[in-house]
């Protein structure tokens, strides 16, 4: 510690000091809005002795740096539940940069996805320009019924945002329809993952299920995790945070459709992202 001479150079050394708090508390509280923002985001690895699981509590998850997006070229992309396609066209243009490899599907028939979403038509225009196959009135918990996907695996398969949307008010029931949906999605579609245990010949990696949800009440009470236990052939990998930024173009959609008033803009329902992995039970 120097040697202070005069008042003028204690104040300075003061001063000096207190900028210093100033920014480390800056720094310590940007960190924790960003922990914050990362809440229900785990990481979880495939059910295997060697695995090692993050058992701990989800919200303690410290994610110092964003990841890049967890897709990258040549990989086979299942989407479930699209609502403008706005996701599955930002995959193709930004990140994949081809379509080509991607099979984009909503539960709803086309005619009603034009109305719900009046920016699906372009997307769509755009994902088919890209070459990717576009499906409608695929129920993601019966994926096993539609010709068109038999003898298909996928390194990636995502619903973003799964939700029943039946404005079911009944907090429970509401949230038992939501479970029996994730648990039909992950039953079904474990079934399309690429497996390098059970098929050793083809797969070389395990694909993987990504689902992206909001955290916080009441969607932490649909216990997705526990969910995807259940199947007993599925574990959560992992958490990460659901950068939305990473998905130009992105813009989530409520069940319903988009509607003036009622609807939020563009991204602000976004929020953490599970992956999943079979185990190849
Ligand atoms: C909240 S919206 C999210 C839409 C879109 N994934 C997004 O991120 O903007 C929920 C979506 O789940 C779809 N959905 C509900 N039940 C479904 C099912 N059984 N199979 C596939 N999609 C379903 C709805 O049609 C709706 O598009």
């Amino acid at each position: 510690m120097p040697k202070i001479k005069s008042k003028s150079k204690l104040r300075t050394a003061l001063l000096k000091l207190q900028q210093e708090k100033l920014i480390r508390d800056k720094r310590i509280n940007n960190n924790i809005r960003d922990n914050r923002n990362h809440t229900g985001n785990n990481i979880i690895g495939r059910n295997t002795s060697k695995a090692k699981h993050n058992k701990g509590n989800d919200k303690n998850v410290k994610i110092l740096r964003p990841r890049p997006p967890p897709y990258k070229q040549g990989e086979s992309i299942l989407l479930v539940g699209e609502g403008n396609f706005s996701f599955a066209c930002s995959l193709a243009e930004h990140i994949l940069t081809t379509g080509e490899t991607i099979t984009a599907t909503s539960y709803d028939n086309e005619e009603l996805v034009y109305e719900k979403y009046e920016d699906a038509r372009e997307n769509i225009k755009i994902l088919r320009e890209y070459g990717a196959t576009v499906l409608f009135e695929i129920d993601g918990t019966l994926l096993e019924k539609y010709k068109v996907l038999k003898g298909k695996r996928f390194d990636k398969i995502i619903f973003n945002f799964p939700h029943v949307g039946m404005g079911i008010k009944d907090k429970d029931r509401n949230i038992l329809a939501n479970q029996k949906l994730l648990q039909g999605f992950f039953s079904s579609s474990s079934k399309f993952l690429k497996s390098s245990v059970l098929h050793p010949a083809e797969d070389v990696a395990d694909g993987e299920i990504h689902v992206t949800m909001k955290t916080g009440p009441p969607y932490d009470e649909w216990n997705i995790r526990k969910i995807a236990k259940s199947t007993g052939i599925l574990v959560i990998k992992e958490t990460i945070p659901f950068l939305v930024d990473q998905f130009p173009g992105y813009q989530h959609r409520r069940t319903l459709g988009f509607k003036d008033g009622m609807s939020k803009c563009g991204n602000e329902e976004k929020g953490g992202g599970g992956r999943f992995s079979n185990t190849g039970n």
